[in-house]
């Protein structure tokens, strides 16, 4: 690691900063698993640089505040920028004066739901005439398989003497800070020498090293999630049909799992939504030239359970005539995250099949549409819990709730 002092603080005051060297630059480190990461290498001494291309998000960021939730980050962040110790730009050649570059910018699936297997070679190429011989590139996103192995000729064409790893991400949005520190860290490189850099990096956030080669990373990664997936539609699915049959599926479900250590990890019913399960099992079936049928088939539970839902409402009311309330529009509990939230979906079938539908969310600060809770509750005949928020959990409803969480421990059955 670099031992030249950093000298920037967060009034502004930015001495020398052409000369400020960096342990670590995070690529897309306004993000929601860049700022996290940040922070984290921060709080263990490490000089940390931010590169983004959202200014909004690197002002943000620089005057101590968190863009988004992200439980016990913001205190982190404002020591770390207090003591000099990070920095965010918008300027790219932040990159050469890293000894170390990650990368953890977005990498989303597209309309067709093919994942862009050139979203970060993309992001790279554009900033590959900052990087130097000598560092070490680490790719964090979560990859298409061979990703890496594409990112490694690409920097080989360049004429490029870069040490090349892939360490994918695995933490859940709104526990970062602790799982950072507490889960085990998969490592993999392209060479020896890489590995052995990268271990020693993520060593200064956990003990807890697990080394693979690259090909097995990105599947470790997308595994992780899509097993995650899976596992949320066998429940989903099996709350459908004990519903159809006038059943309570969290009722059955805590039979279950009842001192059964077997079924211990059968999850409750719920919206499988956000930025990562859904679009990860679909770059695992585009990997596998979309015959992921348990990819597919829990693609179809989760992404219908909105409709399911609006289709039992439509059997006992009279939809036309109603106003829907739904609580909670993040993809989440305790999130204000709205990227792939089912409670959107819900809230389009409903707006073609209701009177009207009203929303609140405690936590989402981007949509104006959003009303005052109570402001809901007072003029809703029916409500749906869309995010499982604690706060919601004192409430006592008068009319109908849908609750496939079982937030207000009464039943999961509509
Ligand atoms: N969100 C999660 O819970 C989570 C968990 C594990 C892994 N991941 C993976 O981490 C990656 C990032 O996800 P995220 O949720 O943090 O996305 P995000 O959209 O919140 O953050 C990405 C950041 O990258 C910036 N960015 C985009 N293109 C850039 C470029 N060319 N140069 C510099 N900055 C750029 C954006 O401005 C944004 O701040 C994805 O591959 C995702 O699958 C996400």
């Amino acid at each position: 690691m670099t031992d030249q002092p950093a000298s920037i603080t967060s009034d502004g005051g930015v001495i020398g900063e052409d000369d400020v060297t960096y342990d670590v630059v995070v690529v897309g480190g306004c993000g929601h698993v860049g700022l996290p990461l940040a922070i984290a290498f921060a709080s263990r001494g490490t000089r940390v640089g931010i590169y983004d291309i959202n200014d909004a998000a690197v002002k943000q960021v620089m005057s101590g505040e968190l863009p988004f939730r992200e439980e016990g980050a913001e205190p982190l962040l404002r020591t770390a920028i207090d003591e000099g110790r990070l920095h965010a730009s918008t300027d790219a050649a932040i990159l050469s004066r890293a000894e170390v570059v990650i990368v953890v910018i977005g990498t989303p699936v597209d309309e067709h739901l093919n994942p862009d297997p050139h979203a970060v070679t993309k992001a790279l190429r554009d900033a590959v005439h900052h990087l130097r011989d000598g560092q070490l590139l680490v790719l964090r996103s979560t990859l298409y398989p061979g990703v890496t192995r594409r990112v490694q000729a690409m920097l080989a064409k360049e004429g490029l003497t870069v040490d090349l790893a892939f360490c994918p991400e695995r933490i859940a949005e709104g526990k970062a800070m602790e799982e950072l520190f507490s889960l085990p860290q998969i490592v993999s490189a392209t060479g020896r020498q890489g590995r052995e850099r990268a271990a020693a990096l993520f060593r200064t956030l956990t003990s807890h090293i697990i080394e693979l080669e690259p090909d097995e990373a990105e599947l470790a990664k997308l595994f992780t999630n899509t097993w995650r997936y899976l596992k949320f539609a066998a429940a989903n699915q099996f709350y459908v049909m004990a519903n159809d049959h006038g059943l309570d599926y969290a009722r059955i479900r805590e039979a279950v799992i009842k001192d059964y250590p077997r079924a211990a990890d059968l999850p409750g019913a719920g919206f499988a939504a956000g930025p990562c399960l859904f679009k990860d099992t679909m770059q695992l079936a585009a990997f596998s030239d979309n015959s992921f049928v348990l990819g597919h088939s829990a693609m179809l539970v989760n992404e219908g359970l909105p409709l399911y839902l609006v289709s039992r409402l439509e059997e006992r009311f009279d939809l036309a005539d109603t106003t829907v309330g739904i609580l909670g529009m993040a993809f989440k509990g305790e999130s204000d995250d709205i990227r792939s939230s089912l409670s959107y979906k819900l809230k389009r079938i409903l707006e073609f099949h209701a009177g009207e539908v009203l929303c609140t969310d405690p936590y989402v600060t981007v949509d104006e549409g959003l009303l005052p809770l109570d402001t809901v509750l007072e003029r809703s005949d029916v409500l749906i819990i869309g995010a499982p928020h604690k706060a919601y959990r004192s409430l006592d409803p008068q009319g109908p709730v849908v609750d496939v969480w079982n937030l207000l421990g009464q039943g999961t059955r509509v």
